[in-house]
């Protein structure tokens, strides 16, 4: 299968890889053939890009180590919670340990995490979508730095809740369109402390640790991240790896004021961030957990080829296989022994 962009679908399309709603119910799943009119009420729906199957991507296989199902099932406990914490009902706390187990287990027992499928996206809520995302990755980051099972566990707590605070600010604010005052984006600042009460008033259910990433998840290396402007180790680990995974997350998703950045220069972004804003042994655990041309993307070679990402080289990313797609078919090209040929951009736009 392979990426493209909601305009490029044509009716006859098989959708490759499912679409969801914000609580986790599929909306289109994989196999269906794509209508003018599923396309258009995808289109409505803000959605921009889908995965489809067709000839050219046959025998591309993009694997992914969390399942559907649990997916499905983490994006409804993600809603539940922050519903529940909403209403101000105490929360669900077994559900949220066994779907971060579930997700834990999974990511353990696939031998090299790269994440390459770009899915966990619902279009119509960011926050619960994001949540698993930062999720996902800050417990893959965490295995690339060889951390233990309990310290993974609490880490994925704290992640899907980093961002519960948002639930007191106003949503205006959340959702205004255009560049936030200085005044507005003072008031965003408190989602990290409201998030921190909001978790600690579980009654001593969920782990300290965790209510310390939504406090500091926006705090930097440097000094320069807020609310408290700590500096360097002063920053709980935990907090540390899901400051990475969320400016990632944040960046490579399309929002209602700037378009997603492609894969390859949200990580451009973070590499040059290193020693700075960010740990450099978290940026280099990072840089193995994420493909920065995801299998199934199309890119532009220097050549003036336009191609499909086909394979990943582990050791070296940056140059992938690809599959150059010509006229009269199409030849694939292990970047790595070409070395006159290079990617120019992803075609992500
Ligand atoms: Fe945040
Ligand atoms: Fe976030």
């Amino acid at each position: 299968m392979r990426r493209i962009k909601i305009t490029w679908a044509k009716p006859g399309d098989i959708l490759g890889y499912p679409i969801f709603r914000q609580d986790g119910a599929i909306l289109l799943n994989t196999g269906v053939k794509l209508t003018r009119e599923y396309i258009e009420q995808l289109k409505s729906l803000g959605v921009t890009h889908i995965y489809v199957q067709d000839d050219i991507s046959q025998d591309i296989e993009i694997s992914d180590p969390i399942s559907i199902q649990t997916k499905i099932e983490a994006l409804r406990v993600i809603a539940d919670t922050y519903h529940r914490s909403c209403k101000g009902l105490s929360l669900d706390v077994r559900a949220l340990r066994k779907i971060v187990d579930d997700i834990v287990d999974e990511i353990l027992s696939s031998e090299q995490v790269l994440l390459n499928l770009r899915d966990i996206r619902s279009f119509d809520n960011y926050l619960f979508s994001h949540s698993l995302g930062v999720t996902v990755l800050s417990i893959v980051i965490g295995k690339n730095l060889n951390r233990d099972d309990k310290f993974l566990r609490d880490l994925g707590i704290g992640c899907m809740l980093h961002d519960i605070g948002k639930l007191d600010i106003p949503k205006e604010i959340l959702d205004k369109p255009d560049r936030l005052t200085e005044e507005e984006f003072g008031i965003v600042k408190f989602h990290t402390q409201y998030g921190y009460r909001r978790i600690l008033d579980q009654d001593g259910e969920l782990p300290a640790t965790s209510a310390h990433v939504a406090w500091e998840h926006h705090e930097r290396l440097n000094g320069r991240g807020y609310p408290r402007g700590l500096i360097g180790e002063k920053i709980h680990i935990f907090s540390r790896i899901a400051g990475v995974a969320d400016v990632y997350d944040a960046m490579t998703v399309d929002r209602i004021y700037r378009k997603a950045y492609p894969p390859n220069e949200a990580v451009e972004f973070i590499m040059g961030a290193s020693g700075s804003l960010f740990d450099y042994e978290i940026v280099k655990a990072f840089l193995r957990s994420i493909a920065p041309y995801p299998v199934g993307d199309i890119i532009l070679l220097n050549t003036g080829d336009i191609a499909i990402v086909v394979d990943i080289n582990r050791e070296f990313p940056l140059r992938p296989v690809v599959r150059v797609i010509r006229e009269d078919g199409w030849e694939d090209i292990d970047l790595m022994s070409k070395t006159d040929i290079s990617i120019v951009k992803s075609l992500e736009e």
